[in-house]
């Protein structure tokens, strides 16, 4: 049975590293890991909350040096996404997490690019790349990643994002370089409301004028801002599994989820970072489905948010014809 369409609009490339691949990797750039093998690394995947994925995730990043390590990490992520049913990808990189380890800037998004460009005949995925600010460096780093990052803005940059540690690193931090993004007609989104409260929310959108927001499951506890939120059609970007993995939701079952589709906001459903939080996207889904009893009507509104919240602004004729295929789509068991 083949999975629902969906377009993945909160999914971290570097976040898409599996253990094997990472040996492999390691092995062709003579890069040290301090694990056995891949089952080894993978069994030291017990997070407490997000710092300490990150610490590991930056760690592990040092295996990619050269260009085709890039290409090879795009192109696994999007082999494995068309069999999950992804149509369209919006992919996070982290600029500034290969830079200051001395790889070129470059290496990276030529690397990138070259499997972005090849998906739409190889695995009939339509792509966008988002460049992500480290919150936790200052400003100026990110000023500076933004200038060396421009001759890529249009075609092979689309937007640009912010991650990283969110707490006591709110969006004013980044006034100027979003003001600076905006001006240069680039797509704005933050992750907010992920480990931080509401006003993390309302500040990426006050401040920063973000058009999407990555998490956002804290919103949910301030309803003058879920009425906004549902009022400016502000989409947000949830990824349940992370939610766990990061011990932002005690369990599945507990996912306030099926509380931000009843309050009418425009939920999608994304894997983060699937090789470090045990499934891709349609796991996602189906771990939802399974936990929190969603029906199939749910689900599919699920599906047709994520292209309505997608930026095809550029390609209108391809959203409508992929929501046509979603409203097409017969889920098992259904006439
Ligand atoms: N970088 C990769 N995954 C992230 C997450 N879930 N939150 C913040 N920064 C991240
Ligand atoms: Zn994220």
């Amino acid at each position: 049975m083949s999975p629902i369409p969906k377009a993945e609009l909160h999914l971290h490339i570097e976040g898409t590293l599996e253990p094997e691949l990472a040996f492999e990797l390691a092995h062709r750039n003579g890069v040290d890991l301090p694990y056995a093998d891949p089952e080894q690394l993978r069994s030291a995947y017990a997070f407490s909350d997000l710092q300490s994925f990150l610490d590991l995730y930056y760690q592990l990043m040092d295996v990619l040096r050269t260009e085709d390590d890039f290409t090879a990490l795009a192109e696994a992520y999007l082999a494995r996404a068309a069999r999950e049913g992804v149509r369209h990808a919006e992919i996070f990189f982290d600029p500034q997490a290969h830079t200051s380890r001395g790889v070129e800037l470059d290496a990276v998004v030529r690397g990138l690019r070259r499997a972005l460009d090849a998906a739409p005949e190889r695995h009939g995925i339509s792509t966008k790349l988002i460049m992500c600010f480290l919150r936790d460096l200052p400003q100026e780093s990110a000023l500076a990643t933004f200038e060396a990052c421009r001759p890529y803005f249009g075609v092979a940059i689309a937007g640009v994002g912010l991650d990283s540690a969110e707490v006591g690193n709110p969006a004013s931090k980044f006034a100027d370089v979003y003001r600076l993004a905006r001006e240069a007609g680039l797509r704005l989104v933050a992750h907010a409301g992920e480990e931080g409260g509401p006003e993390y929310v309302r500040e990426a959108l006050d401040v920063l004028g973000v058009e999407r927001i990555d998490h956002g499951i804290r919103a949910i506890e301030d309803p003058e801002l879920v009425e906004r939120l549902v009022r400016e059609r502000i989409p947000l970007t949830v990824c349940p599994f992370s939610n766990v993995r990061l011990r932002c939701v005690d369990t599945l079952a507990d996912h306030p989820l099926p509380a931000m589709l009843a309050a009418g906001l425009l939920v999608t459903v994304n894997s983060d970072d699937p090789a470090y939080f045990g499934g891709y996207v349609d796991e996602n889904f189906a771990g939802i489905r399974e936990a929190l009893d969603l029906t199939d009507s749910q689900l599919r509104v699920l599906a047709r948010n994520s292209f309505e919240a997608s930026f095809l602004e550029d390609d209108e004729e391809r959203r409508k014809a992929l929501l046509a295929e979603v409203d097409a789509y017969r889920f098992p068991g259904q006439g």
